[in-house]
C-alpha cells in the first residue's frame, strides 16, 4: 500500500529510561503489527518530560536515552525503513501548534483530568506548573501535527487522546476542515514486577530490561518473588498470580513444560530453582533475537543518530505543512502577508 493510502499512527515515549519487558507486553509489541499496516510516527517526547523533570541533569540525558529507546525498538524488530522516529523538541512546529490550539480548551477542562494531578503527585509537586497543566494540549499538538488517525496509548492516556479529538473537532468547526479526528487505541496488559508488585517499573527496581544480558536475566529470575508460603519444595504452592508462572505463561512457548511445572508446583513436587531455571532459559530464548538485532545496529556507529536525525527532518516537513494549513484556515497567515507585502512595497520604493 502506498503511504498516501495508509492511515497514520502517532505514539511515543518520554525519554525517562530504557525499555523493559513490561513496556514490551503493555505496548511496544503492538508496534510490530502497526508498522505493517500504518504509516507510523514514533516520537521521543522530551518536551513532555520537561513537565515533571525540567532539571538540567535530566535534559543532559535526553540524547543518550533517545538513542537507547530507539535501539530498543530496533532490537524488538521495528523496521527502520517503515517508521519515522523523531525528537519532539527539535520539531519547532509542535510548539507553535500547541499555542494555536490552546484557545480551543479551557483551564477548567484541563484541571478536571485526574492524570495531571497524579503526575504532579508522583513528581512530588504541591503546585501544578503551567506546562504540566498543558501536557494534554502539547500531546494534542503531537497527534495533530502529522494528522494522525490512530493513537496507541495506555488506559491512563486515553482521556488525553479524547481531548485531542475534541480540539480537532473544535478547530475544524471554527476554522475549516484541517484535521482528521484521532481515535485512541487503548493498549492493555501490565506485567507484574519480579518482586510481585503489580507493575514492572524501573523506579521500583523490579524490572527485566530488553537490553539485559543473559547473566543478568538469570540473576534477576533466580531472585524473583514466588509463593511466600512455600518454604520447602514438598509444600504445595499457588500458581495463580505467582510471578514466575505469569512470566512462564507470557514468555515460555513450551506449553507442555509450563503445564508440567504448574502441576508439580501445586502438588509440591518441584523446587523453585527448577521453575526459575526453566524460566530464565525461556526468557533468554525470547531475548536472544533482540540481542542479535541490537548488536547488528550497534555495530554501525552513528546509525541510530542518523535515523533520529532523518526522522526529525521528515517530521519537520509534516509540521510545516500542517502549520501552514492551520494558519491559512485561521486566516492568521493573512495578517503577516498584508503587513509584509506593504512593508516590502515601501522598502522597494525607497530604494528607487
Ligand atoms: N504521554 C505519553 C506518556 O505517557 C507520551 C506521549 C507524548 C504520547 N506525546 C504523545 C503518546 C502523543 C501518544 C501520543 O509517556
Amino acid at each position: 500500500m502506498s503511504d498516501q493510502l495508509r492511515k497514520r499512527i502517532l505514539t511515543g515515549d518520554r525519554p525517562t529510561g530504557k525499555l523493559h519487558l513490561g513496556h514490551y507486553i503493555g505496548s511496544h509489541r503492538n508496534r510490530l503489527k502497526f508498522q505493517e499496516q500504518y504509516e507510523c510516527f514514533f516520537l521521543i517526547a522530551d518536551l513532555h518530560m520537561l513537565t515533571t523533570k525540567p532539571d538540567k541533569e535530566s535534559i543532559e540525558h535526553i540524547a543518550e536515552i533517545a538513542r537507547i529507546i530507539v535501539l530498543d525498538h530496533l532490537a524488538i524488530g521495528i523496521d527502520p525503513t517503515k517508521v519515522t522516529f523523531y525528537l519532539q523538541s527539535a520539531v519547532h512546529e509542535v510548539y507553535e501548534l500547541q499555542l494555536l490550539l490552546s484557545s480551543l480548551v479551557t483551564v477548567e477542562r484541563l484541571q478536571q483530568l485526574p492524570t495531571i494531578k497524579d503526575m504532579a503527585a508522583a513528581a512530588g509537586m504541591d503546585q501544578i506548573p503551567y506546562n504540566l497543566l498543558g501536557y494534554p494540549v502539547l500531546q494534542a499538538a503531537d497527534i495533530l501535527m502529522p494528522r494522525a488517525n490512530l493513537v496507541p496509548v495506555g488506559k491512563d492516556n486515553e482521556s488525553h487522546v479524547e481531548l485531542a479529538r475534541q480540539i480537532a473537532r473544535r478547530f475544524n468547526n471554527a476554522y475549516g476542515e484541517v484535521f482528521p479526528l484521532p481515535d485512541p487505541f487503548v493498549e492493555g496488559g501490565t506485567l507484574v514486577g519480579t518482586d510481585g508488585q503489580a507493575k514492572m517499573s524501573k523506579s521500583l527496581d523490579n524490572a527485566i530490561f530488553l537490553s539485559d544480558d543473559a547473566k543478568t536475566v538469570q540473576r534477576r529470575v533466580m531472585s524473583m518473588y514466588t509463593d511466600p508460603n512455600r518454604i520447602r519444595a514438598d509444600i504445595p504452592g499457588t500458581v495463580e498470580g505467582n510471578p514466575v508462572f505469569v512470566y512462564h505463561d507470557t514468555f515460555n512457548p513450551n506449553k507442555a513444560e509450563v503445564e508440567d511445572l504448574k502441576e508439580r508446583y501445586r502438588t509440591g513436587n518441584v523446587g523453585d530453582v527448577e521453575v526459575k531455571e526453566k524460566l530464565a532459559v525461556a526468557l533468554n530464548n525470547f531475548l536472544e533475537p533482540t540481542r542479535e538485532r541490537r548488536a547488528y545496529y550497534e555495530a554501525q556507529t552513528g546509525y541510530v543518530d542518523e535515523l533520529i536525525y532523518n526522522g526529525t527532518l521528515r517530521a519537520r516537513e509534516e509540521g510545516k505543512q500542517t502549520l501552514s494549513a492551520v494558519k491559512k484556515a485561521m486566516g492568521l497567515s493573512g495578517a503577516w502577508n498584508r503587513i509584509s507585502r506593504a512593508a516590502e512595497k515601501r522598502t522597494k520604493k525607497q530604494g528607487q
